[in-house]
């Protein structure tokens, strides 16, 4: 799937914690800017969200950016665009057209937040143009409020991702814990060199360096535009920064899906509003976490109320999302003709015919694929 890093790279193993390394405020700021600018101007990738100033798709490109590698976002990027040129074609698409142009990028809450928002910009006549104000909105944090202030509106303003902290937590050889989102140190040293005409390239000057140059492992130093700056490159040690949580094996979860298949071969699907894993997403009627020995009968008589007719299972399939690494046993049931089966805990179903998919999660497709051969 295509989700799943964080932002282009940023992945977090655990390392040592640097030893008592000085840390303080960037030494010169502005030289250490005009650097970087001088380096993203010979070094910036061509990202179709480059070629404009257009404050709804810098928004669009951040927020698909935000757990997804910029080489896979960019194509979702153009048919997003394509599809839904402005607000005003957002604020008016349904959920399920939105879910369509995003699937496969994983954490569809992102999706469904670009659309209330566009809503919600629609409403009030246009773009806020400051960070402050766009971080009312839904799904816009602190990270994506700064990217868009600073690369569409041309405020002074930082950005910090993943990539952006780790650039500066080894200029500084200031061991911030990652995710660094909450370091006040590292947000200070973003916001002063954040200035002058070109924030917004400033910002993605760090973000492109942390990306390419400055990785987490292997930093590539000596094509680094601030090398001579960095007290972690002096001190030798640049892979010490930033300091990494050991990371927390992924909670094993074991749940049941039915696909219960009519005679005509339709397959009923459910979905849930609210918040929550896959919510507002069409999927098989799934259980709660079940223990991984009891009997698919039982959970489903407890799902839907009843037993479930001519009940077989079609295979298992693994999943990981973020923190939780989910076992989901496919069971079918061959229901006949009767179309009254309301699981508990979804607020909609509806009969799909094997050709007619609605956009569905990564999980759902793997199911999919079990369930339909
Ligand atoms: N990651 C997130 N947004 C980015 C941007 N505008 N440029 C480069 N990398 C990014």
């Amino acid at each position: 799937m295509a989700r799943a890093r964080s932002s282009d790279g940023g992945g977090n193993t655990p390392s040592a914690r640097p030893s008592s390394a000085p840390s303080g405020p960037v030494a010169d700021a502005t030289a250490l800017r005009d650097a970087l600018l001088r380096w993203f101007d010979g070094a910036k990738r061509p990202l179709p969200w480059r070629e404009t100033a257009d404050p709804y798709a810098v928004w669009i490109s951040e927020i698909m950016c935000q757990q997804t590698r910029v080489d896979t976002a960019a194509p979702y990027f153009r048919r997003w665009m394509a599809r839904f040129p402005d607000v005003a074609a957002l604020a008016a698409a349904s959920e399920e057209e939105v879910f369509e142009l995003w699937q496969g990028l994983g954490y569809y809450s992102r999706a469904r937040n670009l659309r209330r928002a566009a809503a919600d910009i629609h409403a009030r006549g246009g773009f806020p143009n400051t960070a402050d104000e766009l971080a009312t909105l839904p799904g816009i944090g602190r990270y994506s409020a700064g990217a868009i202030a600073s690369i569409a509106f041309r405020q002074p303003t930082p950005a910090v991702d993943g990539n952006v902290a780790r650039v500066l937590s080894r200029v500084l050889a200031h061991g911030a814990t990652m995710p660094s989102g909450g370091d006040a140190t590292i947000w200070d040293a973003a916001a002063s060199v954040a200035t002058g005409t070109r924030p917004g390239d400033v910002n993605q000057a760090l973000m492109e360096l942390g990306a390419t140059v400055c990785k987490p492992r292997a930093p590539i130093c000596r094509d680094c535009p601030l090398a001579d700056r960095c007290a972690a490159h002096a001190a030798g040690d640049p892979e010490t920064y930033p300091v990494r949580p050991p990371r927390t094996a992924p909670r094993p979860e074991t749940r049941i899906a039915f696909a219960l298949r009519r005679s005509d071969g339709a397959t009923l699907m459910a979905r849930r509003s609210g918040g929550g894993l896959l919510s507002g997403l069409w999927q098989y009627p799934m259980s709660p976490p079940v223990d991984p020995n009891d009997g698919a009968g039982a959970v489903a008589a407890a799902l839907f109320g009843q037993p479930l007719p001519g009940l077989g299972e079609a295979g298992v399939v693994e999943h990981t999302f973020s923190h939780i690494q989910m076992r989901v046993v496919a069971m079918v049931a061959e229901v006949g003709d009767a179309s009254e089966w309301t699981p508990a805990g979804y607020d909609e179903t509806r009969w799909v015919r094997p050709g007619e998919l609605p956009p569905r999660s990564r999980l759902v497709a793997k199911l999919a694929e079990v369930v339909l051969g």
